[in-house]
């Protein structure tokens, strides 16, 4: 008999994490049976849909359409319907990823009723207890049976959290996995094409995305923040694509008064858009997790419009640095001069995450 895992996915961070591992247990159906549940946390197009079509992902298994609310709305909506389909499908494992609302509501209620639970991605820390991501990270890291880690300080915060050693596995970034599937299916046609949409010119532009509530949710600050990019695009092109959120918040505004050089506030792009333009930015301003990340991989210069990050390898080891208004502009003046650090690779950020992680799943007795 096959071992059956319902992954849950909900925002769109979750997905290029599932498809890898998704992918590497349809090669096995003998040994697994796998269930995509989708939260419905995301659910514009452009925010889920094109991610599970440039991914080749099937349609999920269950769709359970909970949408937007506060964090209890949210949450709550999703463990009552999640409750529900777990007890239907009776899974062996639960996958849960990254660390979303999704991922803390589903972890939760299968934990208590007695589903064993896979965390991938686990024990990033950003230790700013203001994060909703945070106490989503630690709940579920605390209450999972595997933890999937992505690189050696995820191991280092879980051990000095008192999590059992066995319960831990370094495995790598398994949404690198993603990005060395996609960056192999495009070509310089499709590149070409993307760079023509967006009147943008190679190692000719900064990409920009913010969504934190942190940066975005308060009035005055993202106005600081798009009269700075307004008058940036005076020294280089600006290619701003808007989370639904950061959208909102900027229609409230009176942009006209607004310097305007080339400065363009874009829709989410699709994934492979976004890689395509991330491959080749003079820098990239940021506040998300997953594009410190992929910026390493693909050595591109990274600014983190944060005070701290959960992904500190991004720093230590690749081409991220943490900035603030202050010195924000010190900043890109060093990466427009052509000064900025050479990253390099984290260890196991390979493309081969969601092959460690299947035979570790294989070998366990579910
Ligand atoms: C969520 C994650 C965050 C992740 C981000 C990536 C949590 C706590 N946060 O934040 O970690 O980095 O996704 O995008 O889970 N909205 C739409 N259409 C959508 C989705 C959202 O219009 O498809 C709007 C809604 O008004 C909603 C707001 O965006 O209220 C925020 O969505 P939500 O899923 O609550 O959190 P995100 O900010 O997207």
């Amino acid at each position: 008999m096959s071992i059956k895992i319902v992954m849950v996915v909900g925002a769109r961070p979750n997905f290029m994490k599932v498809a890898p591992l998704f992918w590497e247990m349809n090669q096995l159906p003998l040994v697994f049976q796998s269930v995509i549940l989708h939260t419905g946390q995301h659910y514009d197009y452009e925010m889920s849909k094109v991610f599970f079509e440039d991914l080749d992902l099937p349609e999920p298994h269950y769709f359970l359409g909970v949408g937007s609310g506060t964090h209890a709305e949210q949450t709550g909506k999703i463990m009552i319907e999640f409750e529900q389909v777990i007890q239907n499908e009776n899974p062996a494992l639960v996958v849960v990823f990254g660390d979303v609302n999704s991922t803390l509501a589903c972890s939760v209620t299968a934990k208590k009723l007695f589903f064993p639970v896979a965390h991938v991605e686990a024990g990033l820390r950003s230790f700013d207890m203001t994060m909703p991501e945070e106490i989503n990270r630690k709940i579920t890291d605390t209450i999972s049976d595997i933890l999937f880690t992505p690189s050696r300080d995820g191991n280092e915060n879980l051990i000095r959290e008192g999590v059992e050693r066995n319960k831990i596995h370094l495995v790598g970034n398994i949404m690198i996995d993603s990005l060395v599937t996609i960056l192999k299916r495009i070509n310089p046609s499709d590149e070409d094409k993307v760079f023509q949409k967006f009147g943008l010119k190679k190692n000719h532009f900064a990409l920009v995305t913010l969504h934190r509530p942190s940066n975005v949710d308060d009035k005055n600050n993202l106005w600081k923040i798009i009269n700075f990019l307004s008058h940036l695009s005076l020294r280089i092109p600006v290619i701003f694509p808007a989370h639904p959120r950061t959208k909102k918040n900027i229609n409230g505004f009176n942009t006209n008064d607004a310097v305007n050089g080339n400065f363009k506030i874009v829709e989410p792009l699709r994934y492979r858009e976004f890689i395509t333009l991330e491959k080749y930015p003079r820098f990239v301003l940021t506040d998300s997790g997953g594009i410190q990340e992929e910026t390493t991989y693909l050595n591109a210069p990274c600014l983190t419009l944060r005070p701290n990050t959960e992904r500190p390898m991004t720093i230590t080891e690749g081409t991220n640095e943490l900035v603030t208004f202050e010195n924000i502009e010190e900043k890109i003046n060093l990466i427009l001069s052509g000064n900025w650090k050479q990253g390099k690779l984290p260890k196991l950020w390979d493309g081969k995450t969601a092959q460690r992680i299947v035979d570790i799943i294989k070998r366990m007795e579910l």
